[in-house]
């Protein structure tokens, strides 16, 4: 999800206190910053920053100042020469922005008399402000769907006290899915495995934001909720499927494997942390395969809820939505069909999602409704038939659940 406001803030308190700290710690040596780490520039627009050197230096210090990609992003001054009796310790430099997507302003200095690892600014050309708002709007929408999508399912559960129509090898894998992707936000959020990951991308964000994280928790804590309610409400016979007991254990004996590798010392907690997202990933493949068939045998979507599928689908299109918004922006379209973890997974959902309609409201509706109708009948006709044995199907009790 990428909704950055808060995340900003977040950081920029983490990055003043850090910034305070290393400078008592190390005042005697000079040092470089910009006036800020993370600019917004549009497309055809320009903006100026400052370059600070902290202290004098012995010697004569050349500064060459660097982007990635020239054809995005100019400086106005690609060179300054720093000398010992240097007068000014600030440069305004200005920035012109060529094109959209993201680039890299450095500096280094040679020789490397200065530390000027600090010294870089993540530069966000994008085509409009307008745009880059609605999408942090959809995002919000987006995560408030899919936060509350957990809640008809289990609104339905305990209006019918019963969960048969429920397929437990879903929820199964929806809670060790949800357990992953919590370990993983949480992980990285971690210092020590924070500072691994910026190791490994020097001048990265972290890819893990604070709703990313509250979503993935409430998600685990809204699954086992329902859990309780398959061991409390009516379930008629059904359980968790050998098929899924077995993929399940597979997924056990991989973490068991990684973590053995994590005590052995050949992978870190960061690897770990990328290898179970991995599993989550695959488990979100499958995830809706097993009910998609069980509605399929009943020939019935009665007990699966119709409000929960309407809310995933609504924040899969918005988080489809948002992509092509951000690509389109950022001009970063490899990342929206280059990567087919984010925009595959978000399209196979809402295809689930349609599927699910169609069974609902399609395939199954009459079905549903002659079953509810039947339900009703035996209701209201119960005096007169109570001996009938069409009406009452032994066999077939947990369809009797229905109503
Ligand atoms: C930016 O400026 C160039 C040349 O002046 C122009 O061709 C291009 O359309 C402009 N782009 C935007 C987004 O304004
Ligand atoms: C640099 O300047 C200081 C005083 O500003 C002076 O004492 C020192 O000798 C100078 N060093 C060099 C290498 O010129
Ligand atoms: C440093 O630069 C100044 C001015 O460019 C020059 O006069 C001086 O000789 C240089 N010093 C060294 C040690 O290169
Ligand atoms: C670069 O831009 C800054 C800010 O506008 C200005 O102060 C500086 O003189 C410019 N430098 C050059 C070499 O044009």
């Amino acid at each position: 999800m990428a909704v950055r406001p808060e995340k900003f803030t977040m950081r920029s308190i983490a990055r003043v206190a850090f910034v305070l700290i290393a400078y008592s710690a190390s005042r005697a040596c000079a040092r470089f910053s910009f006036n800020t780490q993370d600019l917004v520039l549009l497309v055809n627009d320009s903006a100026t920053l400052t370059l600070t050197l902290t202290d004098n230096v012995p010697g004569n210090t050349t500064l060459i100042l660097s982007t990635n990609h020239k054809d995005l992003l100019t400086t106005n001054i690609s060179k300054i020469e720093v000398t010992n009796s240097t007068g000014p310790n600030v440069w305004p430099i200005e920035l012109f922005g060529h094109d959209a997507g993201h680039d890299l302003l450095k500096v280094d200095a040679y020789p490397a008399s200065i530390k000027s690892s600090d010294a870089f600014v993540r530069v966000t050309l994008q085509h409009s402000n307008e745009l880059a708002l609605f999408s942090v709007v959809v995002g919000w929408i987006y995560f408030v769907a899919w936060s509350i999508s957990f809640y008809p399912q289990m609104y339905e559960n305990w209006r019918r006290k019963s969960v048969v129509g429920l397929n437990f090898d879903f929820i199964a894998l929806n809670l060790i899915g949800f357990m992953l992707y919590s370990m993983f936000n949480v992980g990285l959020w971690i210092p020590e495995i924070e500072k691994d990951y910026s190791a490994r991308n020097p001048r990265g964000l972290n890819p893990v934001q604070l709703n990313d994280i509250f979503f993935s928790i409430h998600a685990v804590f809204a699954t086992l909720i329902t859990v309780a309610q398959c061991y409390f409400y009516e379930k008629g016979d059904q359980q968790v499927s050998r098929t899924a007991k077995s993929i399940m254990s597979f997924y056990g004996l991989l973490i068991a494997i990684l973590l053995v590798l994590v005590y052995l010392q050949k992978i870190v907690w960061l690897d770990f942390l990328y290898y179970c997202s991995y599993i989550k990933l695959t488990i979100t493949l499958i995830k809706y395969i097993p009910q998609a068939v069980m509605n399929y045998k009943r020939k019935s979507t009665i007990g699966w809820s119709i409000g929960n599928i309407f809310l995933d689908f609504t924040g899969g299109l918005l988080s489809i939505l948002q992509m092509i918004i951000n690509a389109y922006n950022y001009n970063d379209w490899a990342s929206v069909f280059g990567d087919p973890t984010k925009f595959g997974l978000g399209l196979l959902s809402v295809i689930f999602d349609i599927l699910f309609f169609l069974q609902h409201y399609v395939f199954y509706s009459g079905v549903n409704y002659a079953e509810f109708e039947n339900c009703n009948v035996v209701e209201v006709e119960n005096d007169e038939v109570t001996n009938s044995e069409e009406h009452t199907k032994p066999t077939d009790k947990p369809d009797d659940q229905i109503c």
